[in-house]
């Protein structure tokens, strides 16, 4: 195994007073020994069949790197997980963090030398505050949505978001198995009762939940983990997805919604927010229901008709409810969950054996702990290897490592306009030398080309790089060696 190196101290230099650190690298390697865990090889499942088998015998991957880490610098805002805090100071790198969101202006000060930003939901990365980013290549959002991004803005200028939609998906199953429970012993009523004094012993209209039927509409990362879970307790589980979903354990896909209600004595919702979804429970679909069942959403809150449900309950078709998700959410804590936000708020409020939670479904130590290694892995493998698998503004490309063996190579990161003659372009930038390997992808507007070049000494970089940056279509360029 050849030791890594520095393969080029004269280009460093060169390349850092030439141009900014958003785009220039410098030469230097980490010690073979400190690359951790997550700083290596790309998703094991983009690779192709062939190289996973091979890696076994493949030599330690070599750890690129843009700049001296020391010189990249990470502002994380909102208090973050440790767990990122971690990551990224494992990589050496200038970590900022605090524990609250910034004002604007406190906002644009310091984003202004940084190289990537983590945030949570308050912080507002609008394009008036990125236009101030000069050196910013990527933003980790330590939370579900983006919303609080301007993330078209940013993949306009280069900068690639990234986020955490999955971490929380066994939170949010384990609290909906509670409440099938809860709804099906009315227990929540009963606490309520015995906080008010009231001794109140009842069976009628108490079930165990074994042998129950659990219908999942929606068989995504929440209803399958729920699933299993649910089958281990005995329950039946059959599921209604617009896809064609392999069934985990004995689970079984129905045909249409309407088998799934009619069979289903809990149905629970999995499904995002979309405008065929909205409203997908209404009327018509409480009426097809079995006469004393049970609906859980804690997927998002336009997917339920309210006013359908309380008439329902009202009626006794439906046995019980648990809502997390609302069509309109406060937004902050407090004595807000009333007729000024949703109309019939009070209504619910006022019904029997339905649990209301306040969007508490992912809100578990673990989830947050998730987000922090996935969104702090994202940004490392990104500022190191120019993997986007997994942004939210870029079109997903990933290269298998490079190995310690192989020397002279460069990582070529190159985001462009997607317009036609960018590849002739390129290649023939590059084709004085060995492309070893080159993907490339698109995503609306925007393109990103990763490429391995081999056969490369100090002037060579130096002119991949100045024409790179002088082509029509260049967002950004990086090289990596
Ligand atoms: N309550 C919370 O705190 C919380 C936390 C995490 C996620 N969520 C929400 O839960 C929902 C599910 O999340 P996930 O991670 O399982 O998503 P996912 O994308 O993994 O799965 C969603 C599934 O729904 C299916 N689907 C889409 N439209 C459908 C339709 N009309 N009918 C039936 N199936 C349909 C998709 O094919 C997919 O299999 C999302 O809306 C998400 O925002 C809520």
């Amino acid at each position: 195994m050849t030791s890594p190196k520095i393969i080029n101290s004269d280009i460093s230099q060169w390349l850092q007073n030439s141009v900014k650190l958003s785009t220039s690298p410098q030469t230097s390697f980490l010690p073979a020994a400190s690359p951790s865990h997550f700083s290596g090889s790309p998703p094991q499942s983009y690779f192709p069949l062939s190289s996973r088998r091979s890696s076994m015998k493949l030599p330690p991957p070599k750890v690129l790197k843009p700049f001296a880490t020391e010189d990249i610098k990470i502002l994380l805002l909102e208090n973050v997980n440790q767990t990122a805090v971690d990551i990224l100071n494992q990589q050496g790198y200038q970590v900022e963090f605090h524990k609250t969101s910034l004002n604007e202006d406190e906002l644009i000060e310091k984003i202004r030398d940084v190289h990537a930003i983590g945030i949570r939901s308050k912080t507002k990365l609008t394009s008036k505050v990125l236009a101030e980013a000069r050196n910013l290549v990527v933003i980790g959002c330590f939370c579900i949505g983006v919303n609080q991004v301007d993330i078209e803005y940013a993949a306009k200028h280069g900068i690639a978001v990234f986020n955490s939609p999955f971490s929380n998906s066994r939170s949010v199953a384990e609290l909906v198995i509670g409440e099938i429970i809860a709804l099906a012993r009315q227990f929540t009523d009963r606490s309520n009762e015995m906080h008010n004094g009231v001794w109140n012993k009842v069976s009628a209209g108490c079930w165990e939940i074994r042998g129950k039927t659990l219908g999942i509409v929606g068989y995504g990362h929440i209803g399958a983990q729920l699933s299993v879970l649910a089958e281990s307790m005995g329950m039946s589980v059959i599921y209604y997805d617009v896809i064609p979903i392999m069934s985990l354990g004995m689970a079984k896909q129905v045909a249409t919604l309407d088998d799934l209600l009619t069979e289903a004595d809990f149905i629970t919702l999995h499904i995002p927010a979309l405008p065929e979804t909205e409203n997908l429970i209404g009327a018509p679909q409480f009426a097809a229901m079995k006469h004393g069942s049970y609906l859980i959403n804690a997927s998002r809150g336009t997917v339920v008709d309210i006013p359908a449900l309380i008439n329902a309950m009202h009626s006794g078709k439906i046995a019980g409810a648990a809502l997390d998700v609302y069509p309109n959410e406060p937004a902050k804590n407090g004595p807000t969950f009333h007729s000024a936000l949703n109309i019939w708020a009070e209504q619910l409020r006022s019904l029997k054996n339905i649990i209301l939670t306040p969007h508490i479904g992912g809100s578990t130590e673990e989830a947050q702990s998730a987000i922090g290694i996935e969104v702090g892995q994202a940004l490392v493998r990104y500022i190191n290897e120019g993997t986007t698998i997994g942004a939210v503004n870029f079109p997903e490309v990933s290269l298998r490592s490079l190995t310690l063996e192989e020397e002279n190579h460069v990582r070529v990161l190159y985001v462009h306009s997607n317009v036609p003659g960018v590849l002739r372009t390129v290649n023939e930038i590059f084709a004085e030398h060995n492309i070893d390997k080159q993907y490339s992808d698109s995503r609306g507007d925007i393109a990103y080309l990763m490429a391995d070049i081999s056969q490369v000494d100090a002037a060579d970089i130096r002119d991949l790089y100045e024409k790179l940056e002088r082509t029509p279509f260049r967002i950004m360029t990086r090289l990596l060696y």
